[in-house]
């Protein structure tokens, strides 16, 4: 039983060995059957995680059991603190998937839970479970992940999927780090050479990662939207074996142009997170 609450919680060979996992589970190898119940609470919007997650469980054997209706808003008659809702929930799971605006409440609300958690999306920290997804599509389709040049552009600061990621990528030795920003994800690329160059400056690429810059984020105005967007003049600077990743969702920072691109891997890297999820999920249970 282990909690994986960061990249760092799997350490460079756990996470290389769960990429392993999810490349022999994606080849038709067994899921190791884990009876019982994972506990998917999400109090935040999710989509692909979350159903994910409840898909990995039934590839497990065991049930998904969503946590929703949650009482520790204000505004419900009998408020409840994350970690009480937890505390008395925890005994009816046997792993509990947690997702949570805020990263600190979360932490304090899983502190001494008698199960093993894995952060689904914490606040705008880390989002481990994205990094594993991410670089198993990039292993899946290009045939391995070490010493690639990667960009990454969108709000780099406030994004829990870019920081899961760069904190992986040290164990990758990539070549390059060029972020393209609009903001800079700092605290977030010890251990790793990185520069700083225009959205524009895509040359010589392998991987670029579209973080996105979300709805409502300080990035709204149409100025920087525009100059980070993904269309096909930008695809154009990318080499022809590069590939794009998007945690998805978006809202215009692709255009829908250019999904038909064959280096837009986003709906292929979404598909191969069923792996990466079961192969997290398998590990986490114990
Ligand atoms: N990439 C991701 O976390 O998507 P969801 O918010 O839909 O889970």
């Amino acid at each position: 039983m282990s909690s994986i609450l960061s990249v760092d919680d799997l350490g460079a060979e756990g996470f290389d060995a769960l990429l392993a996992r999810a490349a022999a589970l994606a080849g038709g190898a067994r899921a190791h059957e884990r009876r019982g119940v994972a506990l998917l609470a999400f109090f935040q919007a999710s989509t692909r995680t979350r159903l994910g997650f409840a898909r990995a469980a039934v590839d497990l054997g065991a049930a998904p059991l969503d946590l929703s209706g949650a009482r520790h808003t204000a505004v419900m008659s009998a408020p409840e603190s994350l970690g009480d809702t937890l505390r008395a929930v925890a005994g009816i799971a046997d792993v509990v998937v947690l997702r949570h605006p805020d990263a600190d409440e979360a932490g304090r609300a899983v502190r001494g839970l008698d199960r093993p958690v894995v952060n689904a999306g914490l606040g705008d920290v880390e989002h481990p479970s994205q990094a594993l997804v991410d670089l198993h599509a990039v292993a899946t389709l290009r045939g391995g992940a070490r010493r690639l040049r990667w960009g990454l552009v969108g709000d780099l600061a406030g994004s829990r999927s870019a920081h899961s990621l760069l904190r992986a990528l040290r164990w990758y030795d990539p070549v390059e780090v060029r972020l393209l920003g609009p903001s800079r994800p700092d605290g977030w690329t010890d251990g790793l050479a990185v520069s700083e160059a225009d959205p524009d400056a895509l040359a010589g690429l392998d991987v670029l990662y579209v973080a996105g810059l979300p709805a409502g984020s300080a990035w709204g105005d149409p100025t920087t939207r525009a100059r980070c967007r993904l269309d096909a003049a930008r695809m154009a600077r990318l080499p022809e074996r590069a590939l794009v990743l998007c945690p998805l969702p978006r809202v215009d920072e692709i255009d829908v142009a250019v999904d038909a691109d064959p280096r837009a891997a986003w709906f292929r890297q979404a598909d191969l997170g069923r792996w990466a999820r079961l192969a997290l999920l398998e590990h986490a249970w114990g």
